[in-house]
């Protein structure tokens, strides 16, 4: 019995491959191609490990999953069962995460643009903090305030100085002044939290390293005018959990404590807004070739309309009819979309034989798929939620039409 890509849910064993506890076949029999798998256990087990190393180093470690990683409902609901916290950018979002009972001292909102319909919920509904990215921000989210009688909390994403980013506030004097200023006239606002997300698919210790130091640089900073907050959030950024060791994690975590030991600061509450590290392993779409063409191309039957390089998953490719057959052959893997810019992976290793009507399982695809995913005219897939031998079908678009959120 052998691990596939990484994942201990998804098991090859003579030739059968194992989903959870459902053979393959069994799927096969049952479903067409494209297919999308989640795997409920995995999104347990990511937010567990997650949860328990953070724990170790950090006293009131908190966690807020970003539901644009993956906003369908039964994934977002598993999520919420574990006592994560939801960081949502939108008002469909917002409304996703009270609908689905995350309860509001456990939702931060926040994006660059805030409308008014946004602010006005979050404080109707008192979530624990509003992230501006912008100073003028406050004025309307004081004056919202004001209307509801709510003393809203605050948190100021600053700019990660990741090359040119242009997401988050760079303090400088005048900006400080703004700030100060801001603070004193609006009595509905109070300032708890700072963000700094540098990235995401961090693969390296070295770039969390740049965030905490940039962050501790802008605390340091505004401590020198008596601004000061309760918590750091980190953002997100991290890999799948296939992709990235439990002990690096640990290492990050350490990174962290110790970046705060060497500053003059108390270390403040730490907490991360985490999305493809919970959910980015649990998903995997089935699907099947479609053509062979000359040089070792083949096509599948998903492509970039569903299966998006802007997601940025560590796409894994294995051929499921011929599993056990070596898989250190180049070849190149097109999508459906009829255009040539549509490849999923150029000379990756994968079996001799290509053969029309072989299943290709493609893994590490339960974040932002969906997110990315556009309208190109195709019907949307199937998506089935497995949980030991049990198959939950969690999307239908003969019935469900599509993923928009209301
Ligand atoms: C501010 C912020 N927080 C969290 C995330 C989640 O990132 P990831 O899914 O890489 O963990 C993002 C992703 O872009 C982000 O911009």
């Amino acid at each position: 019995m052998k691990n596939i890509s990484g994942n201990p849910y998804l098991i090859r064993n003579n030739g059968e491959v194992l989903i959870d506890s459902i053979p393959l076949d069994k799927i096969i029999e049952k479903y067409e191609t494209p297919l999308l798998i989640f795997l409920e256990k995995r999104i347990r087990d990511n937010i567990r490990t997650f949860i328990n190393i953070f724990n170790e180093e950090f006293e009131n470690f908190q966690c807020f999953f970003s539901l644009k990683a993956n906003y369908l409902p039964e994934i977002c609901r598993i999520v919420c069962s574990e006592g994560i916290g939801a960081k949502a950018v939108s008002l469909p979002e917002l409304k996703l995460a009270l609908k689905l009972g995350f309860s509001p001292d456990k939702i931060i909102v926040g994006s660059p643009y805030l409308p008014s319909a946004l602010i006005e919920l979050s404080i109707k509904n008192k979530v624990r903090e509003i992230i501006i990215y912008s100073i003028k921000d406050l004025k309307k989210i004081n004056i919202i305030a004001q209307k509801f009688n709510h003393v809203q909390n605050i948190c100021i994403r600053v700019n990660s100085q990741k090359y040119d980013s242009k997401l988050g506030i760079k303090f400088d004097e005048n900006k400080i002044k703004l700030l100060e200023k801001s603070i004193s006239t609006y009595e509905n606002i109070k300032i708890t939290s700072i963000l700094s997300h540098f990235g995401t698919q961090m693969n390296n210790i070295e770039q969390f390293e740049k965030n905490i130091k940039s962050l501790i640089l802008n605390l340091e900073l505004l401590l020198k005018h008596d601004i000061f907050f309760e918590n750091v959030n980190l953002g997100g950024g991290f890999p799948e959990a296939t992709v990235m060791a439990q002990n690096q994690l640990k290492k990050i975590a350490e990174m962290i404590k110790i970046s705060f030991k060497k500053s003059n600061l108390k270390c403040p509450k730490i907490c991360f807004e985490p999305g493809r590290y919970f959910v980015g392993d649990s998903g995997l779409f089935l699907s099947k070739i479609v053509k062979v063409s000359d040089d070792r191309w083949i096509f599948i039957d998903i492509g970039n309309h569903i299966c998006p390089k802007f997601a940025r998953c560590s796409l894994r490719f294995y051929n499921a009819t011929q599993i056990d057959e070596p898989h250190k052959y180049k070849t190149s893997i097109a999508g459906i979309v009829p255009t040539d810019q549509d490849v999923l992976a150029k000379n990756y290793f994968f079996t001799q034989d290509l053969r029309e009507e072989d299943n290709v399982i493609v893994t590490n695809t339960g974040a932002y798929c969906l997110t990315f995913s556009n309208r190109f005219p195709y019907p949307l897939p199937i998506i089935i939620l497995i949980n030991g031998d049990k198959i939950k079908k969690i999307f239908d678009p003969n019935f469900d039409k599509d993923f928009s959120l209301n």
